[in-house]
């Protein structure tokens, strides 16, 4: 039996595969294996010293099988695993267009990637998020902004007053959140805000009844229209990806500004289509101005201590001069098919 222990051993160390290793196993080891054999066969032996050297050599034997056959396992598993991951391995080269094209996968909303980039552009310039309610109050809707009930702004803003509760209204611009920042916060700070505004107006190519505006608030000591300017610059051009955008600010009025400002873009309108970023022709994007000092002082800030600046802009609006959208109405009515078109797959 000794003689046989290496050819054995060559046997174990040559299988290729786990069952290959179990079946050898159980015929060295099992219960009619070669090495149970020879221990039953012990019984035969004449003589107990006999008995006992054939014993001592059969486990030494036996001993040295099983742990040839542990290692030779442990060598076999590592193997079948490596193979399986080779067979399973992903083709990360096969071109994404196929799947695109082919799947009915979601699109991402324009108003949605365009809030965000915004988003995106005023964050990384220090400005935090801030948020009011959509049903609010005339003082944070009119009072607080210098707009006094007498004041015929007040009757331009077509407002939803809300049944039973003549206070109340649906916010007509989100001006509304700088006084709501203001009652928890004090200057210095830089807020921007986006949400949902509502105006009892026509529902046609160019207006919506509800629609989104962005507010930002600047306040700071020796805060000057110049950093307004540079700021909404910036924009505009980060917004059109056209470097040194031309910009025109025009002056203008709103209550919670002075001196206020529109702003416009330079763009061509060419058989029907329009080009921003150059040309004779303007756009106009947004409104703007310095904090009105009554704003200030409704809000407990002294205004000879803290000045800054304010603007205001409507998304779909800049989202339908971004993309070429004709009607506002399009941007609501849940078109598939102009979704597969307008939408994205990122932000
Ligand atoms: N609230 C104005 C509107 O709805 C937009 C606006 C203009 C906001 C000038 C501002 C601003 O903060 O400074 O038409």
């Amino acid at each position: 039996m000794q003689s046989q222990l290496p050819t054995w051993l060559n046997q174990i160390k040559t299988t290729t595969d786990l069952p290959q290793l179990e079946a050898l196993k159980a015929a060295l080891l099992g219960k009619s294996g070669a090495v149970t054999q020879a221990l039953k066969g012990l019984a035969q032996l004449p003589s107990i010293e006999e008995k006992k050297a054939k014993g001592a050599e059969i486990n030494v034997i036996r001993d040295a099988l099983i742990e040839n056959f542990q290692s030779q396992t442990q060598i076999l598993e590592a193997h079948a695993i490596k193979q399986k991951l080779n067979a399973e391995a992903l083709d990360i080269t096969l071109p994404f267009s196929s799947f695109t094209q082919n799947s009915s996968i979601g699109r991402i909303h324009p108003l949605t990637s365009l809030k965000e980039e915004i988003a995106d552009f005023f964050q990384k310039r220090g400005f935090t998020f801030a948020e009011g309610p959509e049903v609010e109050d005339e003082w944070h809707n009119f009072d607080a902004l210098n707009i006094p009930s007498h004041h015929p702004a007040r009757q331009n803003h077509d407002t939803f007053f809300i049944q039973n509760h003549p206070t109340h209204l649906l916010r007509t611009h989100t001006s509304t959140v700088q006084i709501r920042s203001l009652a928890t916060q004090k200057p210095p700070l830089r807020l921007i805000s986006v949400g949902r505004v509502y105006r009892s107006d026509d529902l046609d190519a160019t207006h919506t009844p509800m629609f989104h505006q962005i507010e930002g608030l600047v306040l700071d000591k020796n805060i000057h229209m110049g950093h307004l300017k540079g700021l909404i610059r910036e924009f505009c051009s980060t917004l059109f990806g056209v470097a040194d955008v031309p910009v025109r600010f025009r002056p203008s009025f709103f209550p919670f500004t002075e001196p206020s400002a529109e702003v416009d873009i330079a763009c061509t309108r060419k058989d029907g289509k329009l080009v921003i970023g150059k040309g004779g022709d303007w756009l106009e994007l947004l409104g703007c101005g310095m904090v009105h000092p009554n704003v200030l002082t409704n809000c407990d800030v002294d205004p000879l201590e803290y000045q800054g600046f304010a603007f205001g802009m409507g998304l779909e609006r800049l989202c339908m001069i971004k993309n070429g959208i004709a009607d506002i109405r399009q941007l609501y009515d849940g078109d598939e098919t102009w979704l597969k078109h307008f939408g994205s797959f990122s932000f």
